[in-house]
């Protein structure tokens, strides 16, 4: 056999949060990957690491109290300890804030500046003044230029969908201090991408790339291929760039290299050789899986790096879409965010490794977790397909033949069938192709049972608990379990691993499908998998929703806090008299109230305010976020106060007319004016 050499690596997890089912979907997807490979006997190594820098992770040990370092190393110990849960088996898993990750961003960024695709330019950015710091996009949030939605962030607009540069938000503020960032200039470092242009059109090309991948780069390559800002200023926690001071990797520079970083961990204390694996021209194979939110950082800026530095680009960069639960995004408040932990406290992790395999097709699709889909398939597939067949085998085996499974089987076609699918099954594993794969798998299984109900064992055993007959069929039945275990187990380990125990074999391996087990002894058959139970699954979002719901009041109670100690008045920055005389105050009635398609938190308010000045009804419709306080029906016939002369806002979901007043402190607690206030359609507030 042609043994390959192949070296696998799944993106590496933020060291700031905790492992989540999005970051499962991925490890489960590689896990698969390589367990199969080395089922087949090839030689693979799975390395990742924690993405231990930037700015989050500085504040984020800031608030807590504590240094980067105790942080990353707190999280680090945790994260390993969630994917093993998960069965997930790196063969190394370091961290990008380690001594072989500094050497090799430094050498790499030195042969990057030597081969003179380091420019240097000053920009201008937003800072801000009362924490010494400059601020990423994500950091700054203050009112939309083109709708004046308030809350909104740096760079777009959740409300009106447009796009901006931070310092063109009305009333920009710090979301880390709340100060009003300033404008401040300072050097920056640039990678020249554009010159890699030519050589990144050949190798995205080049097989590496799902074409629905390469499709997307090619309007970047295209059209916006830029220069890639690599540094960031003090106070940042990452790498000090050599010769410079106060100046910093930015975190995507050092992240991937955290892969090299790794395996150089790994080769310290084995028989690999890093160059083997990094340098061009070698018969080694290197492949990244990742989530298609990072695609750019793998598929241009890295194997540009790679290119100029003299390393060697990875054969192919598997893109998958994302996790959603219940068709819609992982949700915190709905208990859909689900932590690896929280999950592990309920639930066997082999059934989302089973359930999630089954949905894995190697394209980009978003891959939905139907929770009901779930229990069901996992159910109806393994427990009462798979480990059925060996039920209801293995007693029969025990109690008349002592264990033993006969010589001769009764159905080799139906074993000869299910042996034949080898290559294809792997072949489709191999491609990612895993919801085929596994469909395939169950087909026989279906078969096997089809089987095993024809020839009715039990029935046979009634009159003769020891006939020939009946030690075929059985014993026909094992092999097919068997076979069908051994397509599994890069999917199920720890089943498989039960499984292997129950027959009595050495850990299975690809080409053990090529022979039957014959003559051969097995033991007490033990219950190799549970169903899932509904109630378990509930207990899962129950608890993500109550820790939501815990994490949620200590936030508010730290915002009182901190408000009763800094905040004098808690008013807004005063106006002018003129600025108020502008304002149109009414009295408006609700004359009916709708729920907005897509939106979580509005509704449409068609409002009456009295007669127009040819005595026509004066109606205005405005879209207001009062979603969480009423139900549209309770509205109709109340009465509020409304800003009358507000320029129209074109809103996502259609034309806003004005602007309601209500008060209250939010969530349910949002108060119009009840009917009987005495208020009338009109009325203008003095
Ligand atoms: O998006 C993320 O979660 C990053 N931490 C992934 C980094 S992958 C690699 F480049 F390090
Ligand atoms: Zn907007």
């Amino acid at each position: 056999m042609n043994q390959r050499k192949i070296l696998v690596t799944s993106a590496l997890p933020y060291a700031n949060g905790g492992i989540h089912l999005g970051h499962l979907m991925e490890a489960i997807q590689t896990d698969i990957w390589v367990r199969l490979q080395k089922m087949r006997g090839h030689d693979c190594v799975y390395v990742c690491a924690d993405d231990a820098h930037g700015t989050a992770i500085m504040l984020s040990a800031e608030k807590q109290g504590i240094s980067p370092e105790q942080l990353i190393d707190a999280v680090n110990a945790e994260h390993q300890k969630d994917y093993a849960g998960f069965l997930i088996e790196f063969d190394n898993f370091h961290s990008t804030h380690s001594e072989e990750n500094r050497q090799l961003s430094e050498s790499i960024y030195l042969a990057l500046d030597a081969n003179g695709h380091i420019n240097r330019r000053r920009i201008k950015q937003l800072f801000d003044p009362e924490k010494n710091l400059f601020l990423a996009d994500r950091y700054i949030t203050g009112t939309c230029p083109k709708c004046n939605a308030d809350d909104q962030y740096g760079d777009n607009c959740e409300v009106c969908g447009s796009t901006y540069g931070a310092s063109e938000l009305i009333n920009p503020r710090s979301s880390i201090s709340g100060a009003t960032p300033v404008e401040k200039e300072s050097e920056h470092f640039f990678f020249a991408l554009p010159l890699f242009r030519d050589m990144l059109k050949k190798w995205t090309r080049s097989g590496t790339l799902h074409e629905a991948v390469s499709n997307k780069l090619d309007e970047w390559l295209d059209t916006e291929l830029q220069e890639w800002d690599i540094s960031r200023d003090a106070p940042y926690f990452g790498f000090e760039i050599p010769g410079e001071k106060d100046k910093f990797f930015y975190v995507w520079l050092d992240a991937p290299i955290g892969y090299m970083a790794s395996f150089k961990n790994f080769c310290e204390r084995s028989d690999y050789n890093f160059d083997d694996y990094w340098r061009p021209g070698q018969d080694t194979e290197l492949y990244h899986f990742i989530g298609k939110d990072i695609v750019n950082f793998h598929t241009l800026f890295w194997p540009a790096m790679l290119e100029s530095t003299g390393y060697r680009k990875p054969n192919a960069v598997f893109v998958h879409g994302f996790l959603t639960v219940d068709g819609t995004k992982m949700s915190k408040s709905r208990g859909t965010f689900i932590n690896a932990r929280t999950y592990l406290d309920h639930l066997n992790p082999e059934y989302l490794r089973y359930f999630l395999a089954a949905k894995i097709s190697g394209g980009i699709d978003d891959i939905d977790l139907n929770l009901e889909d779930f229990a069901q398939r996992v159910n109806s597939d393994l427990v009462g397909k798979v480990v059925n067949i060996a039920s209801r085998c293995a007693g029969f085996i025990g109690k008349g033949f002592d264990g033993y499974l006969s010589d001769e089987m009764d159905n080799a076609s139906l074993l000869s069938e299910i042996q034949a699918a080898k290559e294809s099954v792997a072949e489709l594993f191999e491609s990612r192709e895993y919801g085929k794969a596994i469909r395939i798998i169950m087909a026989l299984a279906d078969k096997a049972n089809q089987y095993i109900n024809e020839k009715q064992p039990w029935v046979i055993a009634k009159t003769d608990k020891q006939s020939v007959e009946l030690q075929a069929i059985c014993s026909t039945g094992i092999n097919a379990f068997r076979l069908l275990i051994c397509y599994l187990k890069p999917v199920l380990p720890s089943m498989a691993q039960r499984s292997e125990e129950f027959l009595a074999i050495e850990p299975l391996q690809w080409n053990d499908i090529d022979v039957l087990l014959t003559s051969h002894k097995i033991n007490k058959f033990k219950p190799l998998m549970t169903r899932v139970e509904a109630d378990k699954v509930q207990a899962m979002i129950d608890a993500t929703q109550k820790a939501y719901d815990k994490q949620q009041s200590t936030n508010a109670s730290a915002e009182k806090k901190s408000e009763a100690v800094e905040d004098t008045s808690g008013l807004e920055p005063e106006i002018e008299f003129d600025d108020f005389a502008k304002i149109d105050l009414r009295v408006a009635k609700i004359v009916s109230a709708e729920h907005v398609d897509g939106a979580d938190k509005l509704l449409k308010l068609d409002l009456n305010l009295g007669l127009d000045k040819l005595g026509k009804p004066l109606n205005r419709t405005v879209f207001s976020g009062i979603k969480s306080a009423y139900q549209p029906e309770d509205l109709v016939g109340m009465f509020t106060v409304v800003v009358a002369n507000l320029k129209p806002r074109k809103m996502k979901f259609g034309l806003s007319e004005g602007m309601i007043l209500a008060a209250g402190p939010g969530g349910k607690e949002i108060w119009l004016l009840e009917p009987h206030s005495g208020a009338e359609a009109g009325m203008r507030i003095t």
